[in-house]
């Protein structure tokens, strides 16, 4: 089955239970400015789900496009991509748990054709702050289901991730874990919630690549929530019916349904194939760039996935109306159509690239999508003259960069580059990755400065020079240290692995840090990095640290670095241990100094504060922290 006839398959099915097929909301989402993009399909849908009445009704499904910018870095495995489309279906305030389930269910197993025994399904385990009950009912419920397969749905008790990786499957089939996994709202977890927030228990579904052998750098066992890869996620039935209020939950109007799968990754799973380029929405990109570069997919699959996806998100950022540009969702369409355009470069891609990929992305959809239909010559337009512009420039601006070898790279350097040949920033540190460059510790500052003169602004980037690092060696400085090693790991866990530092500055009044983020960080977000790094100034983590060869440190020991630092043969690596739990928190290649132990930040009753989150230049943010 193709991922077209999937989609088809879904939409007739909830036809088949009443669902009205709502058309797919644009990517840049209408009067909602709190995100660039809709990336997920209950975005458009949070007026109805907090009570208000849908035209078309209480019985609702859809395959709804969606663009996530922060998985531009992890593009190039097997399964990330910035562009996807999310099956969804929704109940507001009509069926529930029974129907949802069984349902999703039975078109997985018996109209989509996927072995129920490769399935595996989560449940919440309860929340007793919030006096939230553990969903037994979605459990019992997937226990019936799996045996009208003959198969029997043991029920095993995970709790948090870690904790699965410490247990494994335990030959479960049915596994609890807590708000972390299996609790969805648009915040993150139960406590990030801010107060008006809709929320609730859900449950997941899993397939399992049997033929992908666990990998113990992932916990000593597996388990369906694991990152290893043998097991990938292919829905999520949510049970919204909770708010969230100053102090607790309450009741939401209904009791709503939120179901969203991901269409690309159901099909790859249907095929039993880990790769989602190999599904029929993705592999005839592939066949083209094979076919134009003369180059085989399994040598070069990093270029050519990065290539697909960026471009399949571009065509579709097109029929949306967003043109490149140098701020907010046309930056982030100039950086995925010339982050595609260098990689297709590589491969020996020059004459007739956009025009032909573009012609098969928009063949792959125009049954489905008929607003590509109207808009295909626009499209190709609109992606073409970015084209133009970025490929006069790109040949010269590669040799300016190759002449650059052995030369520390600076901030001036990377506005050269942008400036006159156009790269936008993150793509320039891509290549001096790419080719082994050193780029100075104050790069951004340095850009920073390079553009503020060229604006020709009389306020001058002297205020407040960065000088990098520590500007002092006091103990409230120390502290200040800390809590940034603190916040960078916390940054990470909240908002991705793409965020990496790119410059700190610490006074005795605060930190500052830059680090890459293509947008600004919600409220939700900085909460829930203010209560990562309290609860660690709490849990009093033991800092320590040790010597070790640099590329051991990076590579083996995977410890953070900040970007840009010349780094010697030998690195101090530091270290913030919870001893009781014997869980390592941060570990950071850093010249120190710091505290001894994490609790004398909050010395003198003081707390970690943000209080400032801004951005710094395309694609940095900054935030400004206190101890108050
Ligand atoms: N909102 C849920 C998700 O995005 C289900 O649609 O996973």
């Amino acid at each position: 089955m193709t991922a077209q006839e999937i989609r088809q398959l879904y939409l007739d099915y909830f036809k088949t239970k009443q669902h009205a097929i709502i058309p797919r909301a644009l990517l840049v989402p209408q009067n909602d400015s709190s995100t660039l993009f809709t990336s997920s399909g209950m975005q458009p849908l949070i007026p109805y789900l907090l009570g208000e009445k849908h035209p078309f009704g209480n019985r609702l499904a859809d395959s709804q496009t969606c663009l996530r910018a922060q998985d531009i870095p992890d593009v190039g495995d097997n399964r990330h991509t910035t562009f996807f489309e999310m099956l969804g279906n929704w109940s507001l305030g009509d069926y529930f748990k029974k129907d949802q389930l069984t349902w999703f269910f039975e078109f997985l197993t018996d109209k989509v054709g996927i072995d129920p025994q490769k399935l595996y399904v989560t449940c919440f385990i309860g929340n007793k702050t919030y006096d939230i009950p553990k969903d037994t009912e979605s459990a019992e419920i997937w226990q019936k289901l799996f045996m009208t397969k003959n198969i029997v749905g043991k029920t095993v008790d995970i709790g948090s991730e870690e904790n699965g990786g410490l247990k494994g499957m335990q030959n479960g089939r049915i596994f609890y874990y807590d708000d972390s996994k299996n609790w969805w709202c648009r915040a993150g977890g139960i406590n990030a919630m801010p107060s008006g927030e809709p929320g609730g228990p859900d449950s997941e579904v899993f397939y399992e690549f049997d033929f992908i052998k666990h990998d113990s750098r992932f916990g000593k066992f597996c388990h369906p929530n694991c990152d290893c890869g043998r097991f990938m996620e292919i829905g999520n039935s949510v049970f919204m019916e909770y708010l969230r209020t100053e102090d607790n939950f309450i009741k939401l109007p209904n009791k709503n349904v939120d179901f969203g799968g991901g269409l690309e990754r159901i099909a790859a799973a249907s095929l039993n194939i880990s790769d989602v380029f190999e599904i029929s929405l993705l592999r005839p990109i592939i066949d083209e760039l094979e076919k134009l570069s003369g180059l085989k997919y399994q040598s070069h699959q990093e270029s050519m996935r990065v290539i697909a996806d960026h471009l399949r998100a571009a065509v579709f950022l097109a029929a949306d109306a967003v043109v490149p540009s140098n701020k907010t969702q046309g930056y982030v369409m100039r950086r995925l159509i010339r982050r595609a355009i260098r990689f297709a470069f590589d491969l020996g891609i020059e004459v007739g690239f956009l025009e032909n990929v573009v012609s098969i992305i928009i063949s792959l959809y125009i049954d489905d999508f008929p607003e590509l239909k109207s808009q295909d010559k626009l499209i190709v337009d609109v992606l073409a003259r970015e084209e133009k512009i970025f490929r006069q420039t790109l040949k010269k601006g590669l040799n300016q960069l190759n002449k650059l070898t052995g030369k520390l790279i600076t901030g001036q350097d990377v506005f050269k580059l942008y400036d006159t040949y156009g790269f936008p920033t993150e793509l320039s540190v891509e290549e001096v990755y790419r080719l082994d460059y050193q780029i100075e510790d104050d790069w951004q500052i340095n850009f920073d400065k390079a553009m503020q003169l060229q604006r020709n602004r009389s306020r001058t980037a002297g205020k407040g020079v960065f000088k990098g690092g520590l500007g002092g060696n006091t103990e409230i400085h120390k502290k200040y240290h800390t809590a940034t090693h603190l916040m960078y790991r916390a940054l990470r866990q909240v908002l991705g692995d793409h965020v990496v530092q790119h410059g700190s500055n610490i006074t005795e009044d605060r930190l500052r840090f830059d680090f890459s983020h293509p947008q600004k960080m919600t409220a939700e977000e900085i909460t829930q990095v203010e209560d990562i790094v309290n609860k660690q100034i709490n849990n009093d983590l033991v800092i320590s640290f040790d010597e070790y060869p640099t590329k051991k440190a990076i590579n083996e020991l995977g410890a953070l670095g900040a970007f840009g630092d010349r780094y010697g043969e030998i690195v101090k690596v530091y270290s913030m241990q919870d001893k009781n739990k014997g869980q390592l928190f941060s570990l950071e290649i850093c010249g120190g100094p710091h505290v001894e132990h994490t609790a004398v930040l909050k010395e003198g009753n003081k707390k970690f504060k943000i209080i400032k989150e801004e951005s710094s230049s395309a694609g940095i943010r900054r935030i400004k922290a206190v101890l108050i």
